[in-house]
Parts: C-alpha cells; structure tokens; sequence
C-alpha cells in the first residue's frame, strides 16, 4: 500500500483532495522560490544545455493547462498562441532563448492563472471514476511530478550559473564507516517495476517478475574519496578502462575529473551553486557522467549495476524502508533540498534495505548499466512523449533520486534516464559484480 493508498483508504476521496491541494501549494512555492531572481538571471541562458529558468518556469503552467484544464477539466485554452513556445519537442533547449518568451512577470501571472482554474477543477472532478486519469487523481499526480522534476532541473541550471546566494543550504546528520563495503544479493525471481502504485509512470509498469543470479553490490554510493583515486591514479588518462566512445568524448573536452571540480596543488576544490569549498571526501561523487562512472567501475574491477540488480537491493517495497513515506525530513533519505548537496555515507542506517544496502533513494541519482527500454507489457500513458519516444540504446536509465528530488516524485520503482555525456545532473553511482 502507497502512502496515497493510506489517504484514500483513511480519509476518501475529500482526504487526496486535500492533500493534492497542499501538495500543489508545495511545489508551487518551490518553483517560486528557485525563480525569485533578478529578470536578467531569469531570461539568459546559463548553458546551451538548459533552457531559461523563466521558460521552465512558464512550461509547468503550460503542462497543468494542457493536462488538468483542457484534458480533465475539458476548458478551451487560455493562451494558444504561446503552447508551440512551451513543448519541449517543437525547440530543442539550445533555440530556448530566441523565442518570444513570456517574461517573468507575464509567466508569473499566466502559471497563477492557470493554477486559479486547476483548483477548481480539483474542487469539481470525481477521483473515484474509472477513466485512468481521474482515477486517484493521476493527473494530478502526473503535473506534480512534473513540476518537481522541473525543480530540480531549475537547481542543476542555477548550479550551472555559478551564481552565488540563491540556493539555501542545510544540516545533515553525519555519516558512519561501513562494516562490510559491499552486500551479497541471493541469485531468486523478484517482481520488478509496478501495478499498484498509484501515480507511477507508464514506463514503471506492468510489474514482471526476473530471475538473476547472484551478485554483490556497493553498500553506499562510491564516495568523492573512492573516486579520488581512481583520478590520482590517472584514470583519466589510461584508455583501459574506458569505452572507446567514453575515451573519445573525455578527450575531445578535456574532461578530467568531476564537472566544478579544480584542483590547487594538493587540495581537490569544487564549485557549489557560486561558493567554493574543499571537495568533501565523505560525500557521494555527484556531477559524473555515466562514461566516468563505466570507467570508474572497470578501473576498480566492478561493473555498474542493472537497474533490476539495482532494483532488487530494494527489497521489494515501495522505499528500501518500506512503505513510509519519505516525508521532508524523514530520518530515511535525503530528499526534498533539505540540504543542497549529497549526504555523507552512512547518514541514513534507517533507510537501508532489507538486504542492508543504504542510501538507494536520495542523495545522487545512480547510473545503471541499463540502456531504458520498455518493460514487457509496457501500455504507453497517457502520451508517447513521456517514455515511448526514448526508448531504444540512447539513453541510460538512472535510478533512486538525488538530495534535489521531492519524495513524491521517486521510488524503488522510478526510472530516470539521460545521455551517458550528461554531468550537469546530480548523478553519481555505485558500483556491482557478478559472483565468482
Ligand atoms: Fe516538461
């Protein structure tokens, strides 16, 4: 049973509303917050690879209009002439600037006049009726995930803007040392992906049941130190280790440690959304791309895991923890921007699994070794655009959230995927191997 399911079933269909109607609120002041910004930091472009933060920002308004107000809500649109503006497959990030863009004040009022009219909405719509997205407020849940994964992404542009003052830190508990590095996983069946959550993604669907033999994988993501020496023992440079196309593309920018990484004689520096600080051995490695991590892992005589290898260290359950809901400040994960970097290993000897690996959900998103492709039985829901045009052997599947990801919008089951050259993400990994 989901933490949705607990509403549904302690409180009826008044009790989601309300708390689609608090969750609303939450991420709205969120967005808010992560655009509360001069007009000059809002409208250019930090990187060729992000979009404004004023077009993200306009973009989740579009998204709720088009989803709740005209699906659900059957409402003509409010501003037709600006949707070609706001979908992500008419203009690639790179064109993002040059378009005629609501400014910020204009987004601002457009995304509250939108989100006025989803209220009422909500107010009105049966969340008990079959069609799928009504039904336990899917489409609700579908734009609130939306917005939160549009947060993050606004973090990893403001982070790229190396603009100091605008992202609040915070406290995390301290780590611990691990007895035993790594965690035996029985070769067994499990049920991977789901048909019971209730706002899970088209693409984490149907659950199928998997065989794999038995394997070993890193009780905690590999730490900034782990990876310190695979760079010290010129990792970078040995094109061992390396797939030919991760050689080339390392090569080809120069790429030899983490993205905001410098080093200054002895000491190892990194950048953190404006402000330099030493780079902190405790911590998990963030800002890697999936070749350094394939590298990283070859180097140390590893593989990076699948993503059902990575699955199955779950457990099983909705959180490595089980069922509860992470919260913002649960005592499992570090979720939600509590602080605005990775905890240290160990921080969160609560949220393991039952098979004892830690830090699965939170943190850094981890890459797989898994290309993202359908699961079998994959329905496409409620467009092609979510997952089905990415399917193929482009992208790589990332799992398990990072620090910046709202607890609503992960799980065991969720799957991310990028390109295997993007380092802007809060992406680290750890690591697997096959048993003797
Ligand atoms: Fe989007």
């Amino acid at each position: 049973m989901t933490d949705l399911d607990a509403v549904l079933g302690n409180a009826g269909p008044t009790g989601l509303k309300e708390r689609i109607a608090a969750e609303l609120a939450a991420v709205r002041e969120r967005s808010l917050a992560y655009t509360d910004a001069d007009d000059d930091m809002l409208v250019r472009q930090h990187s060729p690879l992000m979009s404004p933060l004023v077009w993200d920002l306009a973009h989740v308004g579009n998204y709720e209009e088009l989803w709740v107000l005209r699906e659900v809500g059957g409402i003509e649109p409010l501003r037709p002439e600006i949707d070609h503006l706001y979908d992500a497959f008419k203009h690639p990030r790179k064109d993002r600037p040059s378009l005629p863009l609501l400014g910020p004040a204009e987004a601002r009022k457009y995304i509250s006049g939108v989100r006025g009219r989803v209220l009422d909405v909500l107010d009105q719509v049966d969340l008990a009726a079959p069609d799928p997205l009504r039904s336990g407020g899917y489409v609700f849940g579908l734009v609130l995930q939306h917005e939160h994964q549009h947060d993050e992404t606004m973090l990893a542009t403001l982070q790229l803007s190396r603009r100091p003052g605008l992202v609040r830190d915070g406290e995390l508990p301290p780590g611990r040392p691990a007895a035993e590095p790594e965690v035996h996983i029985p070769a067994g069946v499990f049920a991977m992906g789901t048909d019971t959550v209730a706002w899970a993604y088209d693409n984490e669907r149907p659950a199928h049941r998997i065989y794999l033999p038995g394997y070993w994988i890193d009780r905690r993501p590999v730490t900034n130190a782990a990876y310190l020496e695979f760079v010290e023992d010129g990792g970078y440079r040995d094109p061992r280790w390396w797939l030919p196309q991760g050689w080339e593309w390392a090569e080809r920018n120069g790429v030899e440690a983490p993205l905001y990484w410098t080093r200054d004689g002895d000491t190892w520096w990194r950048v953190r959304f404006g402000r330099e600080e030493p780079v902190p051995l405790d911590e998990p490695v963030q800002h890697v791309s999936w070749y350094e991590a394939d590298a990283y892992a070859r180097w140390a005589g590893k593989r990076l895991p699948t993503e059902a290898e990575w699955e199955k260290a779950c457990g099983g359950r909705t959180y490595p923890w089980g069922e509860a809901d992470p919260g913002h400040l649960g005592r499992w994960a570090n979720l939600g921007h509590r602080a605005a970097r990775p905890a240290p290993a160990g921080a969160f000897p609560d949220g393991a699994s039952p098979y004892g690996v830690e830090q699965l959900i939170g943190d850094v998103w981890e890459w797989t070794d898994s290309w993202f492709q359908p699961y079998p039985g994959y329905r496409c829901f409620p467009y092609e655009e979510y997952s089905k045009v990415f399917f193929g052997e482009t992208y790589r599947v990332l799992r398990g959230g990072s620090w910046a990801t709202h607890p609503s919008a992960v799980r065991t089951t969720f799957r991310n995927w990028d390109y295997p050259i993007r380092r802007q993400i809060f992406a680290g990994f750890r690591c697997a191997r096959s048993e003797e």
